[in-house]
């Protein structure tokens, strides 16, 4: 696989001169620095923390990260085989694919079909939202296998917010996350009732797996790289998932699994220091929680991912506004900075973008978007303040990874990464790498080489799609459990197999003979 991660050696697209930055903004900046920057020795004080309280999660008693083990058990081999969806509701958009998995190894083919998720459906109600999501699988089917008669399909579904799993098929909903809040759902097992929509519309699959999007990443990366320990997703929320040992799990203790098996552990680390003890929380991120939809939840990831990041955005430049020390938008309107949620990271990112010295495509963005004129000086503000923001993000964000490879003492590995801050967000994988430099105190790559340039001990690399390939291989990995007997966290071994291709002789799981 080829190395994408840039190391910190990428030379800053313009140099910025503050040389016209009257003194009061002056202060400001300097004093927005002071806030949002996390030096070295406090980002190795967040990763130790973080190593406990992954430890802790685990525990019987549990902490404030959940840890949730997903019955996802060992990693892909590369010669999975066979037909199967996967469904993945992710934020913005509902994504349906069929993936074979052919007898090549590491091979896949892939077909799939977006649906907008409605944004009322957000806040709406649960039966709305399983019979949407229905809907939308009924016709994809319709639309890709017309006229078939189809054995049922076995789906991996991935449904990324902290779920309790007591088998691989089931999933309780703990909370929702990343702004959803659908009434009638938290606490209970969510496959029912989406089993229940399928049923009532006669669509022909199977639920194999509830997975998350985590979990898909980690699978699909191994898949095609031996050395990917870890998949993390950087997007509209932030978590990670990675393989441990039963024996490492006192929660699992009263189950006897053998110690040595290995099991994805769902990390939630969204939730991490839930309960304040360490991370440098300002005044713009307490608001944040205390206008969210769960206040007190996810106090992580409401500082790093997407969703919030142009939010944070928005709230400090609207209190310097407000203070009447602090010149800025000085006799505009700043009615439309006033709305929330109505900027998102990639405002952020296309500000950090911007690639000219007098920062013109910033200005422009601001008249456009916000309606508001902004001096030189304002501009050279809002530019820094997107980069605080922004490195804030990465440097956080690598502390959670730092804290992975301790626990599993992990001197090299890959990182599968996903998500939009991972993929679109300038600099994002660079501060990350710097960051991860720092805390575990990096002096030379592997094997004695320079840093940087594929060469970092610990890399974050863009992972396979985790919500299809990896949805498809972990159903694969679970219908091969229980073509050998092995069913441990499996609710109803026969009823998965029951009408499906699984069930056949042939290992394939759309047969031929049903295919036009
Ligand atoms: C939120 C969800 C988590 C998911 C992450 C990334 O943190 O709770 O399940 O993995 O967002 O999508």
């Amino acid at each position: 696989m080829s190395s994408t991660s840039l190391g910190p050696r990428r030379k800053p697209s313009r140099k910025g001169s503050m040389a016209d930055v009257p003194k009061d903004l002056l202060q400001e900046i300097k004093r927005l620095e002071d806030l949002f920057t996390v030096d070295t020795a406090k980002l190795k004080a967040i990763s130790d923390h973080f190593v406990d309280e992954l430890a802790k999660g685990l525990t019987k008693e549990g902490g404030s990260i959940p840890m949730n083990p997903t019955w996802c058990m060992g990693f892909p081999t590369g010669n999975e085989t066979g037909t199967f969806l996967a469904l993945d509701m992710g934020g913005t958009n509902l994504r349906v694919c069929e993936i074979n998995l052919p007898e090549e190894k590491g091979e896949f083919d892939i077909i799939q079909s977006k649906y907008r998720m409605p944004e009322e459906l957000k806040t709406g109600n649960a039966d709305e939202l399983w019979a949407y999501i229905a809907d939308c699988l009924q016709q994809f089917i319709e639309y890709h296998h017309e006229g078939e008669r189809l054995d049922k399909l076995p789906l991996g579904f991935t449904f990324s917010y902290p779920a309790t799993q007591d088998y691989i098929d089931h999933g309780v909903l703990q909370r929702w996350t990343k702004g959803f809040d659908i009434d009638g759902v938290e606490g209970k097992d969510v496959v029912p009732p989406f089993e229940a929509a399928l049923t009532e519309r006669g669509v022909p699959i199977k639920l194999t797996a509830l997975i998350n999007d985590t979990t898909g990443t980690l699978i699909a990366s191994s898949y095609t790289d031996q050395e990917m320990k870890i998949g993390c997703i950087f997007g509209t929320g932030c978590n990670a998932a990675y393989m441990e040992t039963c024996g490492n799990i006192p929660k699992l203790a009263d189950m006897k699994i053998d110690p040595e098996q290995e099991i994805a552990i769902n990390c939630e680390w969204g939730a991490f220091d839930n309960e304040h003890k360490i991370l440098p929380r300002t005044q713009y991120d307490v608001i944040i929680d205390k206008d969210s939809p769960r206040p007190g939840q996810q106090a992580f990831e409401k500082m790093i991912a997407g969703l919030y990041l142009g939010e944070l955005f928005r709230l400090v430049l609207l209190d310097l506004h407000e203070q009447p020390h602090i010149k800025i938008f000085e006799g505009q309107d700043v009615a439309s900075l006033k709305k929330p949620y109505s900027l998102d990271a990639s405002f952020l990112s296309d500000i950090e973008n911007d690639p000219y010295e007098n920062l013109l495509e910033t200005g422009d963005m601001f008249h456009t978007k916000l309606g508001i004129k902004c001096l030189k000086p304002e501009l050279e503000l809002i530019r820094r303040l997107a980069e605080l923001i922004g490195t804030r993000s990465a440097r956080l964000s690598a502390c959670g990874v730092a804290a992975i490879c301790k626990k599993k003492s992990y001197k090299t590995c890959h990182v599968g990464a996903d998500g939009s801050v991972f993929n679109k967000y300038p600099h994002f994988k660079a501060r990350g790498a710097q960051a991860l430099k720092e805390i575990l105190d990096w002096e030379k790559g592997r094997d004695g080489k320079a840093l940087g340039r594929g060469n970092d001990p610990v890399e974050i690399l863009p992972a396979e799609d985790g919500s299809g390939v990896g949805a498809a291989l972990i159903a694969a990995l679970t219908l091969k459990r229980v073509q050998e007997g092995r069913t441990m966290g499996i609710r109803d071994p026969e009823g998965m197999l029951a009408g499906t291709a699984a069930a056949k002789p042939s290992s394939k799981q759309v047969a031929p003979e049903a295919k036009k």
